[in-house]
């Protein structure tokens, strides 16, 4: 319990920071390589103002969530693009998806991430979701800050 509460002091003093480059922080957003890339500048949580009218750029930092098929060991296909309707993220050296996170009903399953310019924001997974409600896709955007989105199933 003492080691613990050194660790939260030294972890509130940005110390632990500089040298862990996977954490998350207190809403369970994951801030990759926060410290660790200097070129990771936002890590805002983002929304999308009007969501009748969502505009090209809260679309492209959107993620899509496609519920596939069931696999016979029981495992669904989750796939998610960043972003939607056609309007894809880029993936360059100075501007990209840097990571992807994959919720079931709350809790974190797994995280992809990504180095600068070499790969799309894709991820696919094959989850177990007997009985599961939600599926949420966090992703990380270096410039644009951290997008959601969830699905019911
Ligand atoms: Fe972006």
């Amino acid at each position: 319990m003492k080691r613990r509460n050194a660790l939260k002091a030294l972890a509130g003093l940005g110390v632990l920071a500089a040298t862990t480059p996977v954490f998350a922080n207190e809403e369970g957003f994951c801030n990759v390589y926060k410290f660790y890339r200097p070129e990771i500048k936002n890590r805002t949580k983002m929304h999308i103002k009007n969501p009748a009218h969502p505009t090209k750029g809260e679309l492209k930092h959107t993620p899509e969530i496609k519920i596939g098929a069931k696999n016979v060991k029981g495992y669904t296909l989750i796939e998610i693009t960043l972003g939607q309707k056609g309007i894809i993220h880029p993936s360059t050296e100075n501007h990209w998806i840097d990571f992807i996170e994959l919720y079931v009903d709350g809790k974190k399953i797994d995280i992809v991430v990504f180095e600068p310019g070499k790969a799309m924001g894709y991820a696919a997974f094959n989850v177990k979701l007997d009985g599961a409600k939600k599926v949420k896709a966090v992703a990380g955007c270096n410039i644009h800050g951290i997008w959601e989105n969830e699905v019911s199933l």
